[in-house]
């Protein structure tokens, strides 16, 4: 039997941190889903307002770089162990409580995701490529023992998060909505072993550029203490496992100046693999490489995009093995990202040697970058169907 009070108690409404001014006539028209239109009427419903559609939340559009800002709504969706996702609904952005002994607190048994919402200079409001999230969350999910939202309550969910708050939605040019959908073990666990009851959760907020060096060059180090993954464990899935334990590096390399680390295998410390919140490319003349995802390296969404986008500018693309020599000896280095988005590298630093790379204009993952941001604004066409329009 789960106890689902005892589990997580959403406090909704009395905690909500912001007006509600995203409940606009087509909420109320019932925009969103069945029990989704009747929570979220509740909401609006609750306070006073009278928004439209077109404006915008009291936020300092220019100075958005990547930290929480708080939204007037996130989803949540609960079931058992063996149960399926069936019905979740909106909320008013707020607090959960959770069991002390919830598998997530006590065991890690948790998936995040990361998607954006774009607006465009017509008003249209996009999400780029969000089955790819809702796929590898059931990917994660499996690895991790965890029932898991179909593809299309993921989407409906993260639709339903981005719509609710729209007036979040940056304006076009000035960042986007990035929206945090999570999976995790709610249900107590005291042995290890998987939780009785998982939540769904999906929150947002308007988000710039990732790295303090804005669309700056990064200077990255290379760890050879410490590693992202080792084979066989969890770094090919978006756990949240996998972040925490590169917190002490990040810290170590931004003390030193760094922007981030770059990590190497954790059998030969010569390959490398990713960055702390990013996939990394090299480019030798026309072939760009990526380390191939092979358990250990995060399958990102960027990641498959821009592999798509070199070979329709005519590049070739090899995903494999790159020892540390190739990165020295490379022309090029940039990372992907949905939250880094592409972001060139100007050196990194292994055992106190810095290697530095051309940061002109002329890059290639400019063009990559321009091709990409061209397609999720509407300048390119979208050939492959990757922008979901929501509005
Ligand atoms: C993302 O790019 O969406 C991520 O999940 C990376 C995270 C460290 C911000």
């Amino acid at each position: 039997m789960i106890q689902r009070s005892a589990c997580v108690f959403l406090r909704l409404l009395s905690r909500a941190p912001t007006p509600p001014s995203s409940c606009t006539s087509k909420a109320r028209a019932g925009y969103y889903g069945t029990q989704a239109t009747s929570s979220l009427r509740e909401a609006c419903e609750s306070s006073n307002y009278s928004r439209t559609d077109d404006e915008y939340a009291d936020v300092e559009w220019d100075n958005l770089g990547f930290g929480l800002v708080q939204t007037d709504y996130m989803y949540m969706m609960m079931c058992g162990r063996d149960e399926e996702f069936k019905q979740g609904q909106l909320s008013r952005y707020g607090n959960i409580e959770l069991s002390p002994s919830a598998g997530v607190l006590n065991y890690g048994q948790g998936l995040f995701e990361g998607t954006k919402a774009f607006r465009r200079e017509d008003g249209g409001l996009f999400l780029f490529r969000p089955q790819e999230n809702a796929i590898r969350m059931q990917i994660g999910a499996q690895r991790m023992c965890m029932p898991c939202p179909s593809a299309e309550q993921f989407l409906d969910a993260v639709k339903q998060t981005a719509l609710a708050n729209r007036r979040w939605i940056p304006p076009p040019g000035k960042g986007s909505l990035y929206i945090r959908p999570l999976l995790m073990g709610s249900g107590p666990v005291l042995g290890l072993a998987p939780a009785s009851e998982y939540t769904f959760l999906v929150y947002a907020s308007p988000v710039g550029n990732y790295f303090k060096e804005g669309i700056d060059a990064l200077n990255l180090y290379v760890e050879d203490e410490f590693h992202r993954a080792a084979r066989g464990g969890a770094g090919g899935v978006k756990s949240i496992t996998n972040y925490a334990p590169v917190l002490k590096a990040i810290a170590r390399a931004r003390d030193r100046g760094f922007s981030d680390v770059l990590y190497l295998d954790s059998v030969n410390k010569r390959n490398i693999e990713e960055v702390s919140s990013c996939n990394v490319f090299i480019v030798k003349g026309n072939i760009l490489s990526t380390p191939a995802t092979n358990g250990t390296i995060l399958a990102g969404v960027t990641r498959k995009s821009i592999i798509d986008i070199a070979h329709d500018l005519g590049y070739e693309v090899e995903e494999r093995s790159i020892s540390i020599e190739e990165l020295i000896n490379a022309d090029e280095v940039f990372c992907t990202g949905t939250a880094v988005g592409v972001a060139p590298v100007g050196s990194i630093t292994y055992k106190g040697n810095r290697i530095e790379y051309k940061t002109s204009t002329q890059l290639v993952s400019q063009k990559l970058y321009s091709r990409l941001t061209g397609i999720q604004r509407g300048i390119v066409k979208d050939d492959r169907g990757w922008v979901v329009e929501i509005d």
